[in-house]
């Protein structure tokens, strides 16, 4: 038996907690060489270092997605250290502003969409010019939110970068798929991590979320970690332009 990623090399953008670090050791376990980054060089060698230590190939190499400098280093790092890229998971995001959207600052609001569509975007486009240059297929994964394809209560700035992510991974879709590249996203509902600490400790907001939810329970890191590797994965070889929701069912009624 073969693992299914053997021999495919990974970025993973905010792969230093949460969902990219779920997505990261999954990819690993599957047999990618993964590239972990994320701003902080302190955050990531633990999780480069605890893949390794389960028997996977991972190194964590320090990058704003924001910066544009910084994303072609961490492209030429994976290329360096591993080999060409064959996998990119688009996951690093940033939610600054928690409030009406009436009321948001300019520079939270830039912010936003700096890390989540710009940053998104450069990322993508750097790793499809090297896929495109040497003629190899691809695997691109944005990581997106049911709350971009609903409003976004209190994370409007938040749910519009999300919802640009979707159309982003359709266009993308679209221009690459004659070169063998393959763009999706997936949309998570409610996932415990860091990011969602101001949601799921809020009673009255989980029992909102809860009430609608089929499958009772807030979803864990792990839950979307497959659903990425699945996408990666010639499993997933004629599917592309799609949006996977895993919320337990929120968004479905
Ligand atoms: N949790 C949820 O309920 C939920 C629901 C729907 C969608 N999502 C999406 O899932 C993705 C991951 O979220 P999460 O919940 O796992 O968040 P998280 O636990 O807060 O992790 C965020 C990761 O992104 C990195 N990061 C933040 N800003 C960055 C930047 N400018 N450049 C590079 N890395 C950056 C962080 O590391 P550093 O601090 O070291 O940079 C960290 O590794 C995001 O796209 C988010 O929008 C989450």
């Amino acid at each position: 038996m073969t693992a299914r990623l053997k021999d495919k090399v990974a970025i993973v953008t905010g792969g230093s907690r949460g969902i990219g670090e779920a997505i990261a050791r999954r990819l690993a376990r599957d047999g990618a060489r993964v590239v972990v980054a994320s701003r902080k060089q302190e955050a990531l060698d633990p999780v480069a270092e605890s893949i390794r230590d389960a028997g996977g190939e991972c190194i964590a190499v320090a990058c704003h997605t924001g910066q544009e400098d910084a994303i072609d280093a961490l492209v030429a790092a994976a290329v360096r250290e591993f080999g060409p890229v064959d996998i990119l998971v688009n996951n690093a995001a940033t939610n600054p502003y928690f409030g009406p959207l009436m009321n948001i600052e300019d520079r939270a609001w830039d912010k936003t969409f700096e890390v989540n569509v710009a940053g998104y975007f450069k990322m993508a486009r750097a790793v499809a010019r090297q896929l495109l240059e040497r003629g190899a297929p691809g695997s691109i994964i944005n990581v997106s939110s049911v709350l971009g394809t609903m409003a976004a209560p209190m994370q409007g700035a938040y749910g519009m970068t999300k919802a640009a992510v979707i159309s982003m991974t359709r266009t993308l879709a679209l221009e690459l798929g004659g070169a063998g590249i393959r763009v999706n996203a997936i949309a998570p509902g409610l996932i415990e991590t860091r990011f969602s600490q101001a949601l799921v400790g809020n009673e009255e907001i989980l029992k909102t979320v809860l009430d609608r939810c089929a499958i009772k329970r807030v979803g864990q890191p792990e839950d979307i970690a497959g659903v990425a590797a699945f996408l990666a994965s010639e499993d997933a070889a004629f599917m592309t332009g799609e949006v996977l929701t895993v919320d337990g069912g929120w968004t479905m009624t």
